[in-house]
């Protein structure tokens, strides 16, 4: 099976790249390296044996992209590329929306003129809105209280899918809600490397232990948590990978939408006690101010996911914090 990876050099994309490659699919790369950088196809090469073709394509150019999908003859699109920071999303929200949602639609054109009606797309934990404390599952309502325009766009391309496989009985989608990835892959080849300031919790952590960053401000201890930080549910990037996997193997006609996440809610004291234990060292913190929007805690019931593609997370806090720390040991920039 011939796969098209939008988004392919990121974080969640390379990572995704390594395991449909070891699952013996043939992939291919789509990415604009707005946010992520040409040398991870290297890197991809030394941990599977196989460099993917790559194509440095913008879906914003509609003819760039349909040339893609024409020659390509791809058998599904694995859907990643997006614009992510929550906070660049509220300042700068035509950006988003432009990239993200009329991005995806010339994909979506695009795979319609080229008959590829298989499509895995990666949306987020965001579109549940402000839905604090509960264990979230796929048929929760969506779409009220999202508190920022990159939550928005996830949240109306997942409509756009089910409109799309609504009018057109051969395509098959499925949707993946990520909860909070982090992580690398045990070979310290790949793992976060975002251009730019980072927004997520663990990229900062990772900027902390470098030194590029004096000190973590942890948002609050004031929730109504265990330790009063904020929880979120930390999936490892390699069994979010996997999750792709499997869901590329189940595609069925219509729409299905999965959950990944591990089912448990980590706060940010306990992350940074983690790493600090694997790392050996301390990690400088300083609690401030609640950052606005954020919600106390969010975590995910994946037992769908479980049930239906026979997937379930392998890996923990402690592998995701090893990894982290093996991947900042390799990191070359
Ligand atoms: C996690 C926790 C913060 C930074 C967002 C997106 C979501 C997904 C993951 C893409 C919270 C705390 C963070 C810091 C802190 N992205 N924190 N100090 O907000 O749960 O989710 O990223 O799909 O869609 O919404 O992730 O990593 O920003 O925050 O204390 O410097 O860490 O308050 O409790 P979040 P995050």
């Amino acid at each position: 099976m011939k796969i098209l990876l939008t988004g392919g050099t990121g974080y969640i994309g390379s990572h995704t790249a390594v395991e449909l490659i070891q699952a013996g699919f043939e992939v291919e790369i789509l990415d604009n390296l707005a946010n992520s950088k040409i040398a991870v196809l290297d890197k991809i090469a030394k941990i599977t044996g196989v460099k993917p073709k790559f194509y440095e394509v913008d879906l914003l150019d509609a003819s760039a992209t349909d040339k893609v999908l024409r020659d390509g003859r791809f058998d599904a699109v694995i859907h990643l590329a997006g614009l992510k920071a929550v906070g660049e999303s509220v300042e700068k929200p035509l950006i988003y929306y432009k990239n993200n949602v009329c991005g995806t639609i010339n994909l979506l054109e695009s795979m319609k003129r080229n008959s590829v009606n298989k499509m895995i797309f990666s949306s987020s934990a965001t579109v549940y809105g402000d839905k604090d404390g509960i264990k979230l599952t796929e048929d929760m309502e969506t779409g009220i209280g999202i508190t920022n325009p990159y939550g928005e766009t996830k949240y109306v391309i997942e409509k756009i899918l089910m409109d799309v496989a609504n009018s057109n009985n051969d395509f098959e989608v499925t949707i993946l809600r990520y909860f909070n990835p982090i992580g690398a892959h045990s070979s310290g080849l790949i793992g976060e490397d975002p251009n730019g300031i980072p927004n997520n919790l663990m990229p900062i952590i990772m900027k902390v232990a470098t030194g590029e960053i004096p000190k973590l401000m942890i948002y609050g201890d004031d929730y109504n948590t265990p330790d009063g930080t904020g929880m979120r549910d930390y999936i490892h990037v390699v069994d979010l990978a996997k999750g792709h996997v499997k869901a590329v193997e189940k595609l069925k006609p219509g729409v299905e939408v999965y959950n990944l996440g591990t089912g448990e809610a980590t706060s940010v004291k306990e992350i940074v006690k983690a790493f600090e234990d694997v790392a050996g060292k301390e990690l400088p913190n300083e609690v401030v101010e609640r950052r606005a929007g954020d919600l106390a805690k969010i975590y995910a019931d994946c037992s769908k996911a479980e049930r239906e593609l026979g997937w379930s997370t392998e890996l923990n806090i402690k592998d995701a914090m090893r990894d982290t720390i093996n991947y900042l040991r390799h990191y070359e920039g």
